[in-house]
């Protein structure tokens, strides 16, 4: 079993999310310890941001490519590659201004390719990585769970399955920001959340 996590947070250090991120895949190898972790973190290792050149050379077909545009959409592969390869895909995520943070959001970006990672059909969009399960770790300032503010537990299950991950668990560390006590009872409640999705993995 194949382990690719991805820090989502812009900071390096003392990052909740990947306290987060870190422990979920901490527990998976407890519980499979043959599997083999991969990480990428995305405050040391940022992807290319998804700009207009990054578009021009993804949307222009292989063959046509410019070396320049070759070179953009291999790192953009090289990403796909690495997720393709994973059987869990474990993202920490930070809550920043009701969003993720554009580190994360670059690679989303990256790795989102039509005929790659999804195609359309004539009934609707297919997703292309096949027989992959998530676990999805967040860490915000606020409380927001169950509510419509929630704005990112909606997005990766629609994101996830686009791509054809169907199979999604969220772990949520929440009220990080509301002092100590809160902290503390967000992290107790992210180890609840992330017992409940290794019980049934
Ligand atoms: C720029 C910025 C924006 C933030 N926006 C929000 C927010 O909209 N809601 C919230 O609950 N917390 C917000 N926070 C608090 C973060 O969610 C919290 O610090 C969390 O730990 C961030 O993840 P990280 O520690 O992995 O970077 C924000 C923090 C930063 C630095």
């Amino acid at each position: 079993m194949k382990i690719l996590q991805i820090n989502g947070s812009a900071r390096s250090e003392g990052a909740h999310s990947t306290t987060i991120a870190n422990r979920i895949s901490e527990r998976l190898l407890q519980e499979h310890p043959a599997a083999q972790l991969e990480v990428l973190d995305l405050s040391v290792n940022p992807v290319r941001v998804f700009d207009e050149a990054a578009i021009q050379a993804l949307f222009t077909p292989a063959e046509a490519r410019t070396a320049q545009q070759q070179e953009r959409a291999a790192h953009s592969m090289a990403l796909v590659a690495r997720l393709q390869q994973a059987d869990v895909l474990v993202l920490g995520v930070p809550m920043y201004n009701f969003g993720i943070s554009s580190q994360l959001k670059d690679w989303i970006d990256n790795v989102s390719l039509n005929q790659v990672t999804f195609r359309y059909t004539a009934n609707g969009p297919e997703g292309l990585l096949k027989n992959k399960r998530a676990l999805v770790g967040f860490a915000r300032g606020g409380l927001y769970r169950g509510t419509e503010a929630d704005t990112q537990t909606p997005y990766f299950r629609a994101w996830l399955k686009f791509v054809g991950i169907e199979d999604v668990q969220f772990v949520y560390a929440e009220g990080l920001n509301m002092g100590e006590e809160a902290s503390q009872a967000g992290f107790a409640a992210a180890e609840q959340d992330l017992a409940t999705a290794l019980a049934q993995f």
